[in-house]
């Protein structure tokens, strides 16, 4: 990577007061460069928390969206407007809203991947890394929507022992990684410990050691005295973990679990968005008042 790239993003990141956010999946140089990494509700929390008055959020669109939803005075830019997420395209509010006509007296939580008008139709949001303990939370006696990751809501409806009302989304990288690419790595690599993101499906999750989002990954790794990590997610993963842990070995479950909007960010789309300040990413007021509440009930609720 230029150096002169660099100095220079240096330079506008103090003209702009920008700070940038990186996702655990963005390309390494990304991730090299960014003031803080983390996982969907690390960088949430970072977005809220920071002096800055520039957000260059390096991650897909929905991630930006929570950020302009929390921080409605900073001003946060995508650096590719294009860089958005499957998985959250896969319910529309009107959607929600005639499933919520199904269920009149049901509770909706939502999966952070979502989009802001989806956040503001529900009551709770959740991330990966809080979907079960934002569930426990809810009444006993309620029925609960849980949308739109329908693998992450068996994953919550498992650990939470309560059947819960799910759409069918998925997203489309981790489930291309599969029940054999986990055999097959288990066999070549017996002692090694398999995590898995719980958006992986339900065969991959069974076979695996560990369910975890990509911060909680990374505690793991941290704490663990294993060697050897089998890695079911998007493969950016690999390099937050080897940068952490150096003696240990981080094998990808599936080569082919690459996330192409992830991607998308680079080092000259880095500085663009601080030269030219775009893509700037806001949520109408009505809207955001409304996704604010589901993402303030999660912070209530939420073991940071
Ligand atoms: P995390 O919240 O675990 O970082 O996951 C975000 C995501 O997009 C998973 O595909
Ligand atoms: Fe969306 Fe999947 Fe990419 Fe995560 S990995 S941003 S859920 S498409």
């Amino acid at each position: 990577m230029s150096n002169k790239l660099i100095e220079k993003i240096e330079q506008l990141k103090q003209d702009r007061n920008a700070v940038i956010l990186a996702h655990n999946y963005q390309p390494a140089e990304i991730q090299d460069l960014a003031d803080f990494c983390g996982d969907s509700l690390g960088l949430s929390i970072k977005a809220a928390e920071t002096d800055a008055g520039t957000i260059i959020f390096c991650g897909v669109q929905f991630m930006a969206e929570t950020a302009a939803i929390l921080s409605p005075e900073k001003t946060v830019l995508l650096p590719d407007k294009s860089a958005g997420c499957p998985l959250a395209d896969m319910i529309t509010a009107e959607q929600l809203s005639e499933l919520k006509q199904q269920y009149p007296d049901a509770l909706v939580v939502c999966y952070v991947n979502s989009s802001a008008e989806v956040k503001a139709e529900s009551d709770y949001c959740c991330t990966s890394a809080n979907a079960v303990e934002v569930v426990e939370s809810l009444p006993a006696d309620r029925k609960i929507i849980f949308v739109p990751d329908q693998h992450l809501g068996r994953f919550v409806a498992e650990r939470v022992a309560r059947n819960l009302v799910l759409w069918p989304g998925y997203c489309h990288v981790h489930v291309v990684i599969t029940e054999d690419d986990i055999k097959n790595a288990k066999a070549k690599y017996p002692d090694a410990i398999v995590m898995a993101h719980p958006e992986c499906t339900e065969p991959v999750k069974e076979l695996s050691h560990q369910l975890l989002s990509t911060g909680q990954m990374l505690k793991f790794a941290d704490k663990s005295t294993a060697k050897r990590f089998i890695v079911a997610t998007e493969t950016g993963m690999l390099h937050p973990l080897e940068k952490q842990n150096p003696h240990a070995e981080f094998i990808a479950a599936g080569d082919r679990a690459i996330c192409p909007n992830m991607k998308k960010i680079t080092v000259e789309k880095v500085l663009w968005a601080l030269e030219d300040m775009q893509y700037k990413i806001t949520v109408p007021q009505d809207i955001r008042v409304k996704a604010r509440k589901a993402l303030d009930r999660m912070v209530e609720i939420l073991p940071r």
